[in-house]
């Protein structure tokens, strides 16, 4: 697909065909995607936990989304956990944040990573949901995700069946300084 053609055909889609599978070389082609992305001082700091079977989607979205976010993605096959390695992206060497933003950047680089991976499903024939509302807690003890890391967003991956009209966007007039 264009370039421009993805970006802008790409929405948050709350409806999956549950008949209709990802298979593991499908995420893995989207997660080296995401792979690709910038980072700070190449720190690649972004973590992946992919959920693909049922027993463990169905526990995952009782347990760890709100009910809401559980309708949202009910029928999406893939859920991935998007977490990333704190104190490294934005750190000096010596462990010390390089500025006030800290783990910020850590953030900041996953969100690079999501993007990528958001589009590249796209350009794929899939579609996306990012959640950012779910329970950290509940996801590292169900994932065992370490501490070392923060827990960021889900994101549920399939093949939608819906094709929702775009939210209205700001003009770049209203968000946009040129000196
Ligand atoms: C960081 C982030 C968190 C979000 N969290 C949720 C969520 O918890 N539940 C949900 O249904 N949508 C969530 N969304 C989707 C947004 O509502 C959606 O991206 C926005 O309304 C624009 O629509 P579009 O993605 O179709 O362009 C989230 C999006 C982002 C980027």
């Amino acid at each position: 697909m264009e370039f421009q053609k993805v970006i802008e055909s790409r929405r948050s889609v709350r409806k999956y065909d549950p008949a209709k599978k990802v298979d593991e070389a499908t995420i893995k082609e989207i997660i080296d995607a995401a792979i690709l992305a910038p980072s700070w001082k190449n720190s690649q700091s972004a973590r992946y936990y992919v959920i693909r079977s049922e027993e463990t989607l169905a526990k995952f979205k009782q347990t760890c989304l709100p009910p809401f976010n559980a309708n949202n993605s009910a029928d999406a096959p893939v859920l991935i956990i998007t977490a990333f390695v704190k104190n490294a992206s934005g750190f000096d060497p010596s462990g010390e944040p390089t500025n006030e933003l800290g783990n910020g950047w850590g953030s900041y680089d996953l969100g690079l990573n999501n993007s990528i991976l958001i589009l590249k499903a796209k350009d794929m024939g899939l579609d996306t949901l990012v959640m950012g509302i779910r329970d950290a807690d509940k996801i590292r003890e169900m994932l065992s995700v370490s501490e070392d890391e923060i827990i960021v967003s889900v994101i549920a991956l399939g093949y939608g069946t819906q094709e929702p009209n775009m939210p209205k966007r700001k003009a770049a007039e209203e968000i946009v300084k040129y000196f």
